[in-house]
């Protein structure tokens, strides 16, 4: 296999975007332009979209603070079973809204026309299709589905009521991505059969090792209706903050990351089927702390034109995130914020035309005759000119791009979903993409891991089968 890191060090040793103008001189290196702010122009106060949101956890803030760089919306209401993010909810949007623990009350609220829905994955569901029936547009968090049943559930439900549904994994919104699509789309990468994507994150945060915030217990937080259709137990703050790491709601590293990557992938490359095969392994080799996911995690996917390689890992002291699309006529690389400082800072994608020569081959000709080998280069030389010195492209086809200081996916992505709204056309990420990336990035890929088998996707029956 080949290994992106050492073929990347080189073009993005000098990426930092701080350091940027000093260290790529030189270089061709295209800061790309935020899309939020370029082109539409800013709504009429008339035609402001209020939304509620359901869920104000540790996303649902994230999801809060970028909605206050998105022109033309405005949160009025929040419901969250945990009566401190109430309050979170108020302090990150600065102002008084209705909260609540009942998220019907934010559902039957005929002035709300959106809803977010960010609370955990096994809450999707139920969440997405009330919503509809209620006639809300919604954008939902990834990964889309807790079970392959609730994607095809949650299709329905949004198409009989002709709702908008933006699912949330914001690369499909992000400038970078959309760069990585445009060299997709042109060709220049000629025919690619490998995509390696890797995400690996050793910190508490990265590993789900969250604090348990101090007032939290059954008096603040509503445990029975969080439980939702779990098996019901006594409060349990762990799994209340890391429920990442349990099967009842959560999906582990192929829910929170794969699904990401996946969702990255088939954007780039217009990908809208769940992959054919899919196979997976990995372990609990550091967090032996009674989680039920792996700290590891790799699958191999078969799709019809190429294979991806994703990778998760938790426990190393490495951070970093990128894909590599390897073309028979070039190579790009995506490399994501959480990149060692080393690498450089910031979000960054090279393109490498690959040379148009061949290479000789140089190893088996060390046992042939001095003449003889002589002769042979002699010929090959003739039948394969090398271009002039000077000429070669290889380095003057490379192309850098960086997105702005303080550049935010999440604000795009939620201001696409906002835009799809308005217009009514599909979102980015709607049922079907977020439906597949789910299949794919989280149900294939935990399937074969936990019944150790090839996971086959049954495109009849929709249901994953064994191989
Ligand atoms: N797109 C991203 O980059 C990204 C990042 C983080 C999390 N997420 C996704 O966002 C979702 C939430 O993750 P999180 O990290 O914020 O979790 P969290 O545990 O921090 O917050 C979830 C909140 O939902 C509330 N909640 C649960 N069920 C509810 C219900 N029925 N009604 C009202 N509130 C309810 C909980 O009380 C909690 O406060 C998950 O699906 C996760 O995968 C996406």
């Amino acid at each position: 296999m080949k290994n992106p890191v050492s073929m990347s060090r080189r073009d993005f040793v000098r990426l930092g975007a701080g350091s940027m103008a000093a260290s790529l001189t030189g270089k061709n290196v295209t800061i790309l332009e935020s899309s939020v702010l370029r082109g539409s122009p800013r709504p009429a106060p008339s035609d402001t979209v209020r939304f509620g949101i359901i869920g104000t956890g540790t996303q649902g803030c994230n999801l809060l603070r970028a909605s206050r760089a998105v022109p033309g919306i405005e949160c009025v209401a929040a419901a969250d079973l945990y009566d401190t993010r109430h309050e979170s909810a108020k302090e990150v949007l600065n102002k008084n809204i209705d909260t609540t623990r009942e998220y019907r009350r934010v559902l039957d609220r005929k002035d709300i026309d959106t809803v977010i829905v960010a609370a955990p994955d096994h809450w999707h569901r139920r969440l997405v299709v009330e919503a509809a029936q209620a006639g809300k547009d919604i954008y939902c968090e990834k990964p889309m589905s807790h079970t392959v049943e609730d994607g095809f559930a949650m299709i329905d439900a949004i198409q009989k009521n002709k709702r908008i549904l933006q699912i949330g994994s914001q690369r499909v919104s992000s400038i970078l991505y959309a760069k990585a699509k445009e060299i997709w789309d042109s060709g220049r990468l000629g025919e690619v059969d490998t995509i390696e994507a890797v995400w690996d994150r050793n910190s508490d945060s990265g590993a789900w090792v969250n604090p348990i915030p101090p007032d939290a217990n059954e008096h603040t937080i509503d445990w029975n209706t969080w439980l939702g259709d779990a098996p019901k137990r006594s409060f349990d703050g762990r799994r209340f903050v890391s429920w990442r790491c349990y099967k009842d709601y959560g999906a582990g590293l192929p829910g929170d990351l794969f699904v990401h990557l996946i969702s990255g992938i088939h954007y780039i490359t217009s990908t809208n089927a769940p992959a054919m095969r899919a196979f997976s392994t990995g372990g609990i080799y550091h967090y032996k702390d009674g989680r039920e996911f792996g700290d590891l995690q790799w699958t191999i996917y078969d799709y019809p034109k190429f294979q991806v390689v994703v990778r998760c890992n938790q426990n190393n002291k490495y951070e970093d995130q990128f894909f590599a699309f390897y073309g028979k006529k070039g190579t790009m690389l995506i490399r994501g914020e959480g990149a060692p400082a080393a690498l450089g800072a910031g979000a960054s994608l090279v393109f490498h035309a690959e040379p148009e020569f061949h290479t000789r081959e140089n190893y088996s000709i060390g046992s042939w005759p001095e003449k003889q080998r002589q002769e042979y280069i002699a010929e090959w030389n003739r039948e394969h000119p090398r271009p002039a010195p000077g000429s070669d492209k290889v380095e003057s086809e490379q192309e850098i791009y960086t997105v702005p200081d303080g550049y935010s996916d999440l604000v795009d992505h939620l201001a696409n979903f906002f835009q799809a709204v308005r217009t009514r056309k599909p979102a980015a990420e709607n049922e079907a993409f977020g439906n597949n990336a789910a299949l794919s990035g989280c149900h294939m890929s935990n399937y074969s891991y936990f019944n150790k088998t090839v996971a086959l996707w049954d495109s009849a029956s929709n249901t994953i089968k064994t191989a």
